[in-house]
């Protein structure tokens, strides 16, 4: 089974039923093992869904954002008027606070809250404010996708990071989207993949996304990535965001960082690919906004087809930061909807935001 974009049965990992009233999302926790739907009608089940990972990646996390925002409507239908906006913010609240980095669930989760507010809490309306973002979203990275593809050459090895594929982003994927895009239009490409320790969103989904595609590829340690530079062995870096500050600083999946200083050594473009949801355009530095910390258990155990290995020292802690933070100085381009832009042509379309 394939997702949309990738081609078969018309899903995507992100979807909301009109039939039933209901948000489905692609259960990502079991790919490449399964392709498993799991269906979702209130806010304190998507919170959860949400924390645990069946749904990831910065856009696909806001769209679910988004459309938890409209089911909180229904669950505040029969309190009295005057209190109906503490208790949506209080639901609001819960939404924003499952996963503090990645900035496109504040953003669309906000938004659709306003509509809420403006529509004097109409779940029909705000329903349709979800939908629009999800499209938004979706429709950005179609662009992504099209106009990224002007950075890959014919012959070009690719290390991403982490996953920026189609389901990571409601469909066509941000990061993985030119690259797709390349393949298609007959170029030769090969994909090194990080593996993205501690949860392996390399490995599994970018890894699995990559072979439904049919493109070139090898998964490799997070390790490798560096050796691989020094031997030449790769042309450019492509990965995603999952907040970019109004300067162009990149915060993403933990292990970024020390990608971006080691394509900076050996002189290795680096690219980050991000819709205009994940920027950021309150923080004016890092200190404003929060690194998320996960569970210990996830670097100490991984997640195999049988079940959770224990693969550490069972008495050793565990320290789980789950993002990093990249500067612009190590950032060569943005790739969005408005196509490949440097730093102050990013700073500029921020600026008209
Ligand atoms: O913790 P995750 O798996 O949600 O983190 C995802 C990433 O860091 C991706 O690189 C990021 O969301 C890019 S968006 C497609």
């Amino acid at each position: 089974m394939k997702i949309k974009s990738l081609g078969l049965d018309g899903v995507r990992s992100v979807e909301w039923n009109e039939e039933k009233n209901w948000l489905t999302l692609i259960d990502q926790r079991l790919i490449p093992f399964e392709v498993k739907f799991n269906d979702y009608t209130n806010v304190e089940d998507i919170c959860g869904a949400i924390q645990t990972m069946v749904v990831r990646g910065a856009p696909a996390i806001g769209a679910t954002a988004a459309y938890a925002t409209a089911l909180a409507i229904k669950e505040i239908e029969n309190i009295p008027v005057c209190d109906k906006k503490a208790k949506l913010e209080e639901k609001l609240d819960l939404i924003q606070a499952t996963r503090p980095t990645a900035v496109d669930l504040k953003n669309y989760s906000f938004l659709v809250y306003q509509a809420a507010l403006e529509t004097n809490f109409s779940f029909d309306e705000t329903l349709l404010a979800a939908k629009r973002l999800s499209n938004q979203t979706l429709e950005e990275c179609r662009l992504i996708r099209e106009k990224g593809v002007e950075i890959i050459e014919d012959g070009n090895t690719i290390l991403t990071h982490c996953n920026a594929g189609p389901l990571a982003t409601v469909d066509y994927g941000t990061a993985l989207g030119p690259i797709i895009n390349a393949h298609n239009q007959g170029k030769n490409v090969h994909v090194f993949v990080d593996e993205t320790r501690p949860k392996l969103q390399g490995a599994k989904i970018t890894g699995w996304e990559l072979e439904q595609e049919g493109i070139s590829h090898q998964i490799i340690s997070d390790s490798a990535a560096a050796f691989l530079m020094s031997k030449g062995k790769i042309d450019k870096v492509i990965l995603g965001a999952d907040r970019c500050l109004k300067d162009g600083t990149i915060s993403n999946k933990i292990g970024t960082y020390s990608v971006a200083i080691a394509a900076n050594y050996h002189k290795v473009p680096f690219y980050s690919a991000f819709p205009w949801s994940t920027v950021d355009l309150e923080s004016e530095s890092i200190e404003d906004f929060k690194i998320e910390f996960r569970d210990e258990n996830e670097v100490k155990y991984v997640k195999s087809k049988e079940g959770d290995v224990l693969v550490a020292n069972p008495g050793s802690d565990a320290l789980n930061p789950a993002f990093d933070i990249t500067p612009p100085e190590l950032i060569t381009g943005y790739i969005t909807s408005k196509g490949v832009l440097n730093q102050e042509e990013l700073m500029n379309e921020i600026n008209k935001k």
